[in-house]
């Protein structure tokens, strides 16, 4: 293939405009992006897989009352000052450094859905392609999502979603993809489908909040009308660069915790504090003692 369609990936834009009502009343004065799983917020575990991933940029696409999330990835002087002052180690703050000029917001006025909102980052974004993390979809695995998508990217370049399978009965929650040939990890997409019901679905492997994509998705999200939910739906335009450009998706080999509902968040919880060196063996222990 020629070098169309595989400029190298290094803008990220994160959604993180949303209003969190799942999660009252805990979200009423707090991002939901901003809660914790064990001790980091979810958002940077999004960060942390953009950045293994090789994402130079951060776009965060914000609104109202979001705005601490852009704090947590600032540079906290005072505290720094005191913490230096008392003896102790920075080195808990490390994963929230994004280097100076690096980290973007835009924000995003009217709730039109997450179309309109990766179209909210198109002057940043400009001619490259570019990578979108939905932080509620915490991908848990090594090498990460991103990276493993960027891996495939180099192969294949073009338009990347991640995929996985859900029970048929779930489909309608998600966009939804029209599998073609399967190579390894890698599944030519002939078709993409948001929130289908389930009898209309062309299979059961859904986009698990993982993307790259090529620059001119933001044209056709310009005139994107609504769809599902009544919505402007990301689905809608990327199902129109099928055909035009190479798209594919990619099954991530790890584990997904759904984070946008309560019990994915205990899930994700519970499994990441399971599989923590310096916490595993005693909340092994405690889960054990509780359940009898
Ligand atoms: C969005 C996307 C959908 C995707 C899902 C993953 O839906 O529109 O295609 O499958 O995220 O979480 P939402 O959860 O915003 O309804």
């Amino acid at each position: 293939m020629s070098d169309t369609f595989r400029k190298p990936v290094r803008k990220a834009v994160f959604p993180v405009a949303g209003l969190g009502t799942r999660f009252l009343p805990a979200t009423k004065a707090i991002p939901k992006e901003l809660l914790p799983v064990v001790d980091r917020p979810l958002i940077q575990y999004a960060v942390d897989e953009a950045r293994e991933a090789g994402i130079e940029e951060f776009v965060f696409v914000t609104g109202r009352g979001k705005t601490a999330i852009v704090e947590h990835f600032d540079t906290a002087y005072e505290l720094e000052a005191t913490m230096t002052g008392r003896g102790k180690s920075l080195e808990p703050l490390d994963p929230t450094r994004i280097q100076p000029g690096n980290l973007v917001t835009v924000r995003q006025q009217v709730p039109l859905g997450l179309g309109h909102a990766v179209w909210c980052a198109r002057a940043v974004i400009g001619d490259e392609p570019f990578a979108i993390f939905l932080p509620d979809e915490l991908m848990y695995g090594s090498p990460g999502c991103m990276k493993q998508m960027v891996e495939a990217y180099d192969e294949v370049g073009g338009n990347l979603v991640s995929v996985l399978e859900v029970p048929m009965e779930e489909v309608s929650s998600y966009g939804v993809i029209a599998p073609g040939a399967v190579n390894g990890a890698l599944t030519e997409v002939k078709g993409l489908v948001e929130k289908p019901k389930v009898a209309e679905a062309p299979s059961n492997k859904i986009v698990s909040g993982r993307y790259i994509l090529q620059p001119e998705v933001m044209g056709l999200l310009e005139t994107q009308g609504k769809g599902a939910g009544g919505e402007i739906q990301l689905t809608d335009s990327m199902a129109k660069l099928i055909g035009q450009q190479p798209f594919h998706a990619v099954t991530f080999a790890g584990r997904r915790f759904d984070c946008g509902s309560k019990l994915g968040f205990v899930e994700a919880t519970l499994a990441i504090a399971l599989d923590r060196p310096d916490l595993g063996d005693e909340v092994r222990a405690m889960a054990k003692k509780m359940l009898g």
